[in-house]
């Protein structure tokens, strides 16, 4: 006899959540917590003409994710396969049902193919690309296909049932939530999991959310299932509402003046490096036309900075060296940058020193390899700034104000150091 506990929901008449939960889960991809667990959310859908799948489990997981399968569907009805995100925990228990379901074709987005055999380790799977407005019937229903990409992988789509209006949305509008009620207006509270995971999985690739949005907010949506928690059915359009709020500059926003802006963080031991924090601000200053904001980061708190970095068009950053490196503070901003997308942000590093100076240079690499624009060589001053040393601290902060304001001071300009790809 069949375990209850591993019967297929119904989420609409013709559509059926086949996934799987995973209550012990705590940590997901290393860093995130997963207090609750999470669910891998897979969907069968019932056309006249044929059975799709959406999306698949974590390979750990397959067994439930076939005898739920199994309970509402023969494998020789599967036409089609999707596969909106190639990820382990989505696309786990694909090779299995592809050798179960022989008459089904899988659709996945252009940008998939390469991510499909490296992950499956499988250069004969076939396969059909699918792009924005592309569409398979499945007689009475039809399946309509979104490009999103870089949410959060570069193959990531969504896939709208038209008839029905129902959205499988892959990870956007996910969240990691175990509950086995399932739907929103059911399960507990996820709200903290709903806005972590924005935090943690979307908020890198903010620009290519809006593009997304653009996509799906015209759409006609009676229900958004995502890949993991709960099942969104009551007011889902408050999920789409809500991604458009965190994804929009909040900075410009409440200027209202679009405003350019330049941060410079810094942290000193006998304050000569908040001197020269200080003479880059007045140089920056005087090139005039964006805001600069000047924050000393002792105390070591730095999660409240990220909101402004990344809204900031410039950031500075100015340690001193001890035992050979930045001080922790600095390296905890770094950090958290890789929380956000600050490519194509402008870039410097400076501090004094006592007799070595790496961190200048340890700075700087870092920026670069946030991929970060770095126009100026790094400024390192030892011991007490002079007031020679000051009026280059000015200049540097000249430097890099010009260039924010697309006027380069070409003297100072180290072509080879601009990081932008
Ligand atoms: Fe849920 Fe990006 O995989």
């Amino acid at each position: 006899m069949r375990d209850a506990g591993l019967l297929p929901v119904e989420v609409t008449p013709r559509v059926h959540w086949i996934g799987a939960l995973d209550p012990k889960m705590r940590t997901f991809d290393v860093i995130l917590k997963t207090p609750n667990g999470t669910t891998y959310n897979a969907y069968l859908v019932r056309g006249s003409a044929g059975l799709a799948v959406i999306d698949t489990v974590k390979e750990e997981c397959a067994e439930q994710f076939f005898a739920r399968l199994e309970a509402v569907a023969s494998y020789e009805d599967i036409k089609v396969i999707v596969l909106n995100h190639l990820e382990p925990d989505h696309s786990g228990a694909l090779p299995e049902l592809m050798r179960r379901a022989v008459n089904a074709k899988l659709y996945i987005s252009e940008a998939a193919p390469l991510m499909l055999k490296a992950l499956l380790n499988d250069t004969a799977i076939a396969y059909i690309p699918v792009t924005t407005n592309d569409t398979v019937s499945l007689g009475d229903r039809t399946l309509r296909f979104l490009n999103t990409p870089y949410l959060h992988w570069p193959d990531t789509q969504c896939t709208f049932l038209e008839e029905d209006g129902v959205l499988f949305s892959g990870d956007v509008f996910g969240c990691h939530y175990c509950d086995e009620q399932l739907f929103n207006d059911r399960a507990g509270d996820f709200h903290f999991s709903f806005e972590y995971y924005y935090a943690h999985i979307m908020r890198p690739f903010k620009q290519h959310v809006l593009q997304a949005l653009d996509l799906i907010e015209p759409l006609h949506i009676t229900l958004i299932a995502p890949t993991h928690g709960p099942i969104l059915r009551d007011h889902p359009r408050d999920y789409v509402a809500r991604y458009r709020e965190l994804s929009t500059p909040r900075l410009h926003m409440d200027s209202g003046r679009g405003d350019k802006t330049m941060l410079i963080f810094y942290i000193s031991s006998y304050r000569n490096t908040t001197h020269m924090a200080e003479a880059i601000r007045d140089g920056a200053a005087e090139v005039g036309g964006f805001r600069i904001s000047l924050y000393d980061l002792e105390g070591g708190e730095v999660e409240p900075f990220v909101d402004l970095v990344e809204d900031a068009d410039a950031i500075l950053v100015g340690s001193p060296t001890i035992n050979g490196d930045a001080v922790k503070p600095v390296w905890d901003l770094l950090s958290s940058f890789a929380k956000i997308s600050v490519k194509g942000k402008v870039a410097g590093a400076f501090g004094s020193y006592g007799w070595s100076g790496e961190a200048v240079r340890m700075i700087e690499d870092r920026l670069r390899g946030l991929k970060m624009r770095v126009p100026a060589g790094g400024l390192r001053i030892k011991l007490i700034p002079s007031e020679e040393e000051l009026e280059s601290c000015r200049d540097y902060g000249r430097d890099i104000g010009s260039f924010l304001m697309g006027r380069p001071r070409a003297r100072d300009i180290d072509m080879s150091q601009l990081s932008i790809d």
